[in-house]
């Protein structure tokens, strides 16, 4: 029988982190079988029990994620007509999983990418509204103007238009050759974009966390692994 806490559903789902869930279950918005449940530890069948979180039903299904070392030249897609994805160089079993990615790296952007078989999770991650900061590195062609932090804490704005909610840009070093940037959203290109609009245009972009979880140093380019949920529920953290 599919047995599982009711906390550890709600953190498994990507609702919240297993923390808030315990407080999310014990709130009065959870109801087992119609019914608040007495503790955020009961056990539920995820297969025959009805648990709806303010009136919504959850759906249950094991979810799988696996975080990835993307290389160079490699496109975040399942499929491509043309070039190499980020599911072509999982071996067969990953692919026998249904992952897809969850975000986006451009095709010259490395780093962490995040790859699973959960609809549900992915939208939670990558809808503007989650606040999930992730942060890149860049090495830069010219170095970073001393405004720099400034306009991206207020919000860059292109000269097309575009509007970017409000950022953060650091200096990695002295030089300001190197930075980090921390962004809320996924927009096109959008690291590249904030930071050439300000004069200091991207030579590498290389994406080290999404929310709480960083990119394992052990993992080489190309390289990737199973999240426990313990990481997944990481992928939340403020
Ligand atoms: N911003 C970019 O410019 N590229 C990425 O891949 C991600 C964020």
């Amino acid at each position: 029988m599919p047995l599982m806490r009711l906390d550890k559903l709600l953190s498994q789902l990507g609702l919240a982190t297993r923390s808030e869930s315990r407080a999310i279950c014990m709130s009065g918005r959870v109801r087992v079988n119609g019914s608040p449940p007495r503790t955020y530890s009961e056990k539920v069948n995820t297969d025959l029990d009805s648990i709806t979180l303010d009136g919504k039903t959850l759906i249950y299904k094991q979810t799988r994620v696996f975080m990835m070392n993307k290389p160079e030249g490699v496109v975040s897609a399942r499929t491509d007509g043309r070039d190499l994805t980020a599911l072509d160089i999982m071996d067969e079993t990953c692919r026998r999983l249904g992952l897809f990615p969850a975000g986006r790296l451009d095709k010259r952007t490395t780093g962490l990418l995040l790859m699973t078989n959960d609809g549900d999770l992915t939208h939670n991650i990558i809808m503007p509204s989650s606040g999930i900061v992730k942060k890149y590195s860049a090495k830069l062609l010219s170095p970073l103007p001393i405004n720099a932090e400034r306009l991206f804490a207020e919000g860059i704005v292109l000269s097309d238009g575009t509007r970017f909610k409000p950022a953060l840009a650091e200096a990695a070093d002295s030089t300001r050759m190197n930075v980090y940037v921390s962004v809320t959203e996924g927009k096109y290109h959008q690291v590249r974009r904030m930071l050439k609009s300000v004069g200091s245009p991207v030579a590498d972009l290389k994406r080290l966390s999404i929310g709480g979880l960083v990119l394992d140093p052990a993992l080489s380019p190309g390289e990737y692994r199973e999240l426990d949920e313990q990481e997944i529920s990481r992928i939340f953290e403020k």
